[in-house]
Order: C-alpha cells, then structure tokens, then sequence
C-alpha cells in the first residue's frame, strides 16, 4: 500500500505554524475562521493531509495558510544583519513575526558574516539542509568581491593550486576558481564555507576586501527582481537549480 502524505491534527498544524497555542487556534476554527477548499473547519481535532498545496486550499482568517513544513526561502540578505538567532539585528526579523514562532524553526543555510549581503537561504527542512552543506553535494558558492588594492596576477594560481593555507588551521583549502572582473573585482567560487573563508584568502595574499556579495548557490542565482531585503519562497525548480551543474 502506497504511504500518503503525513497528517497533523488541525490545531497541531496551526499552532507549529505560529497561529497561536493551540487553544487559540481552537477559537479561530470554532469561529469558522479556518476554511479547507472554501468549506469552514470546526473541528480542530480533524486529521489534514500536510500537502504541498495547502497554502492554495486553506485560508486562516480570510489570509492563504502560510507554507507548511518543508518550507524553503531565498533572501537577498543586507548588509547590517547576522545569521545568528540571538546577535542582533537578526536576519530572521525580516520574515513574518509569526514565522519565529514556527516548529520547526527556520534556519540559514550556513552563514553569511554581517558584512556580506546577497543570496541566502533559509529552511526548517533539516534534511535538505544537510544535503546542501554537505561536501558530497558539491554546492558552489559565488561570490562578487570588491578589493581596497588592485590583483598582483598571482592570486588565481594560489587559490586554485588546492596548498592555499589559512592562518591556524590544519588542512589546505579546496581550490578556489577566480574571475578577475577588474583590478580591484573578482568573482570567487568556493566549494567550502570555512568561516570568513573570503576575507581570510584576501588577507593571505596582501589584500582586503571592502565588500563581499554573493550572487549564486551552486546553479541558482539571486534573482535580479529580488531587492535587498527581500525574499521569497522557493518552488520544487528553484530547489533543483541548487544541486544543477554549472
Ligand atoms: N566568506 C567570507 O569571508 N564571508 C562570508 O560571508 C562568506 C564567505
């Protein structure tokens, strides 16, 4: 027999979605402020199917049901917030404020530091998360890095020789491909994230960077209509766009 889609009861399913407790999702559906395919839900005791497109087919107080679990977000990060959840300003205070109150929580795939801006993304699918960060999936970062002085010439072979050591750790960097744009911009791709990789490979070689942006996870790229700030949620294409070769 096939499995379908797991069920949650309705004030359960309401209540991890940060509706309220789950006597306060009782009144609303008592009240018949929650509508399956238009028809009112009294019953919060009810069974419902968690499928992808219930945000299509329940209303909550006359509003689309906010994406159930398995949610994925791209952000178009700014500058001036952290990937923390307790440093603030915090990233996660550009979502809904019903959406902290989510079980499960959303995280940051990995971190952007404060500083950097652009492509981030944001799950509460712990399994898809490990599948992006681990190195088996082989997910590319891009990054567009503005320079304080301009490239000597010798920076595309050191990143890319696979011997490039950072200051206090113990094993070389994966290679590193770079993209001079100008004397003083460059796009680098990284398959690690070690932390402010970027930065820390500028420094090595004399250098520092003034901004760092980045543009692309593996074969997605922020979309030029997302503004800083922004974001959205993902569908089942944009999710694939992360593992497609470039
Ligand atoms: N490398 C950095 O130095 N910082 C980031 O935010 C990402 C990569």
């Amino acid at each position: 027999m096939s499995k379908g889609p797991p069920t949650l009861r309705l004030d359960r399913l309401l209540a991890n979605l940060g509706y309220g407790s789950r006597r306060e999702v009782q009144r609303l559906a008592v009240m018949g402020l929650v509508t399956l395919d238009g028809v009112p839900l009294r019953d919060s005791d009810q069974r419902i199917p968690v499928t992808a497109d219930l945000s299509a087919r329940m209303t909550v107080d006359g509003e689309p049901l906010d994406p159930p679990p398995g949610m994925v977000l791209m952000m178009n990060k700014p500058l001036g917030v952290t990937c923390s959840h307790k440093e603030p300003p915090i990233v996660y205070s550009l979502l809904p404020d019903r959406w902290r109150d989510r079980d499960p929580v959303i995280s940051t795939v990995g971190r952007l530091d404060k500083e950097t801006s652009g492509l981030l993304l944001m799950t509460d699918d712990g399994a898809l998360l490990h599948r992006i960060i681990s190195p088996r999936s082989n997910v590319t970062k891009r990054y567009d890095v503005t320079l304080d002085r301009p490239l000597q010439g010798g920076e595309e072979k050191t990143f890319a020789s696979g011997e490039m050591m950072l200051e206090s750790e113990k094993t070389p960097l994966l290679p590193v491909a770079l993209e001079v744009v100008s004397p003083t911009r460059a796009f680098v791709t990284l398959t690690e994230g070690r932390y402010h990789q970027v930065r820390r490979m500028f420094a090595a070689v004399g250098n520092h960077v003034t901004a760092l942006h980045r543009d692309r996870v593996g074969g997605l790229d922020l979309p030029t209509d997302l503004a800083s700030g922004e974001f959205r949620v993902m569908n089942e294409h944009d999710i694939s766009q992360i593992f497609a070769a470039r």
